[in-house]
């Protein structure tokens, strides 16, 4: 077993591309191009039903606590102090999305309330057993993106 433990590593270690886990872009790494994300983070595909927890969960993204999100209003009521997410795939791209996510400060609003949900730079006053860590992890941010591209306003 040990052997074969071995191989499996020196295997993984010089194969061309990672084999079981895809490459994940650390928090630091993250390169924006303008406003933009336009890589995965993950290189693995959202999905939109776990983004959609994702958002509606208070200990997650908590989106429903400033934004109004019609197909979810069922799950939680929300807040309105931020503009409404329906319609929100026409006013933005899945990688202006991602942007927005990762850190709504760099890309919107230098002021914006809105928490960086993958950034280490959330302010000063961070709770020592946060520091280091993001809001969500990167597949939760291409989860909440896959989710956010489906609201698109029935015109
Ligand atoms: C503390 C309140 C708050 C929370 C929590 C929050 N947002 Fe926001 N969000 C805002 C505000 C305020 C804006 C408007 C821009 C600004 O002034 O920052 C905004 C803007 C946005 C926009 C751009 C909307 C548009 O039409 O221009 C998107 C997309 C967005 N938020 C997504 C999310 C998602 C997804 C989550 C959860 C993962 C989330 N927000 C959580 C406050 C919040």
């Amino acid at each position: 077993m040990k052997l074969v433990a071995a191989c499996l590593a020196a295997a993984t270690a010089l194969a061309p591309f990672p084999m079981a886990v895809a490459a994940e872009i650390a928090p630091a790494d993250v390169k924006y191009d303008g406003a933009t994300i336009t890589t995965s983070l993950t290189g693995t595909p959202g999905n939109p039903e776990e983004g959609a927890k994702v958002l509606a969960n208070r200990s997650l993204g908590n989106c429903l606590a400033c934004h109004v999100v019609t197909p979810l209003a069922k799950e939680q009521f929300h807040g309105d102090v931020a503009p409404s997410l329906d319609g929100v795939a026409d006013r933005w791209s899945a990688e202006q999305l991602r942007g927005i996510v990762v850190n709504a400060k760099h890309s919107l609003n230098p002021d914006s309330v809105m928490p960086g949900f993958y950034t280490l730079e959330v302010g000063i006053n961070v709770r020592k057993d946060l520091v280091g860590k993001t809001i969500l992890t990167a597949q939760q941010v291409e989860d909440v993106v896959a989710y956010l591209v489906t609201l698109k306003d029935a015109k």
